[in-house]
């Protein structure tokens, strides 16, 4: 059996059509392959590798915490430096209604763990979230998810789940003293990269602030420099009561985060206590590695890079097969024709050595997420093979 036999009979799978690239190493824009191939990579493992492929000080950090200790204990228990140093970090960052961090493994757990301290908030049981949303893929966060077409096989999901429309002013009335929690995504990352209205968000949080609602963002794509901002709220200037955090937060390594006020936090810690458990969040390599992404996305001019990387993009992805170019900083969709020829030039992209990527709910447009750090020769070099593959398809 070789290995491409092997992966699709061993590894389980959840497309009939995966990409099938064959990794031997990744390093800054690039993941190189077994049969002696080199993708430039405009994905970035779905907005994860926000310092590129195999950065030095993301892999040394991990290093030098894998000669200090690995797990030591379940999360919440023992003083641990590097989880500690991490969430010191974020909290004299954020604002005093986010300086509280609880630190998971994933995005869908730290949607999970919102979901959860919302209703410890204000004890009631109705969530909303957006049409087209995606949250994650456990079933608090599944329940959430804007399509019925994932959602229907798992049925019974949780109770009391409801989406509206994103950017819809009317549908807003939904928030009421029933409602404990909204979730929304500043940019939403399984459509293309549909971005929410300034005026919409406010009159959330005036409603939210009105009936006592938790105001939760899904910052899980959105975090650490994505957009041009450290986070996607700074752009709105509104505040969220729980952001939750993910994905390039690690810049590489599985890691996620709820967090919000140290009094809101402390209702997880009493009546009952351990209102929240896990084993390995809060992991010490993978907070090593988020120390690391933080702390060079603090000291260095990326984030501030980020929209003219994003203009050079658009200045020579001119062509009139690109329809239009949708999102904010470096979350480019790409709207082409139809479904069809979106996947064809996907496609024809991983044979010409670029990588990009669909949308979960939106399939003619092409998804471009590149590491913050892709330089501009990158860019060209990119743009030239898109207009190229374009030209002749
Ligand atoms: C906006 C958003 N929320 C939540 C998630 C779930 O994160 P994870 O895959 O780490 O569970 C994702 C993952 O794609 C996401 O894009």
């Amino acid at each position: 059996m070789n290995r491409k036999e092997a992966f699709l009979n061993y590894q389980a799978q959840i497309t009939k059509t995966p990409f099938l690239l064959d990794v031997k190493k990744a390093k800054g824009s690039y993941i190189y392959t077994h049969d002696n191939k080199k993708y430039l990579d405009l994905v970035a493992g779905v907005s994860s590798c926000t310092l590129g492929h195999s950065n030095p000080s993301v892999i040394n950090a991990a290093k030098k915490q894998l000669d200090e200790h690995t797990h030591v204990m379940v999360y919440g228990e023992f003083i641990q430096t590097t989880p500690l140093k991490l969430a010191i970090a974020y909290g004299k960052y954020l604002p005093k209604e986010l300086n509280c961090t609880y630190i998971v493994n994933s995005g869908t757990e730290a949607i999970e763990g919102a979901i959860k301290l919302a209703k410890r908030k204000n004890r009631r049981k109705k969530i909303i979230s957006c049409i087209n949303s995606y949250h994650g893929s456990t079933q608090g966060s599944l329940s959430a998810m804007g399509t019925d077409l994932m959602k229907k096989k798992y049925e019974p999901l949780i109770p009391f789940h409801e989406n509206i429309r994103y950017n819809n002013f009317k549908d807003l009335s939904i928030l009421n003293e029933d409602v404990a929690a909204i979730i929304i995504e500043p940019v939403q990352g399984g459509t293309n990269f549909i971005t929410a209205n300034k005026e919409w968000l406010q009159t959330i949080r005036d409603r939210c602030n009105k009936y006592s609602i938790e105001l939760i963002f899904d910052e899980i794509q959105t975090g650490f420099g994505r957009t041009g901002k450290m986070f996607g709220f700074e752009i709105y200037n509104i505040k969220p009561d729980i952001l939750c955090v993910a994905k390039g937060m690690g810049g590489g390594m599985p890691i996620g985060a709820f967090i919000s006020s140290k009094s809101n936090m402390s209702l997880l810690s009493q009546n009952p206590a351990l209102g929240h458990i896990t084993t390995f969040g809060g992991h010490p390599v993978s907070c090593a590695a988020a120390l690391a992404t933080w702390t060079e996305l603090m000291n260095s001019d990326l984030i501030q890079s980020v929209n003219q990387k994003r203009e050079l993009f658009i200045k020579n992805l001119q062509h009139p097969k690109i329809q239009k170019i949708h999102g904010i900083g470096l979350m480019l969709a790409l709207e082409l024709k139809n479904d069809k020829y979106c996947e064809k030039i996907v496609k024809k992209l991983l044979t010409n050595g670029v990588i990009t990527f669909y949308f979960l709910f939106n399939r003619n447009n092409i998804r471009i997420s590149p590491p913050l750090t892709i330089n501009e020769s990158e860019v060209l070099s990119a743009c030239n093979i898109i207009k190229k593959v374009l030209d002749e398809n």
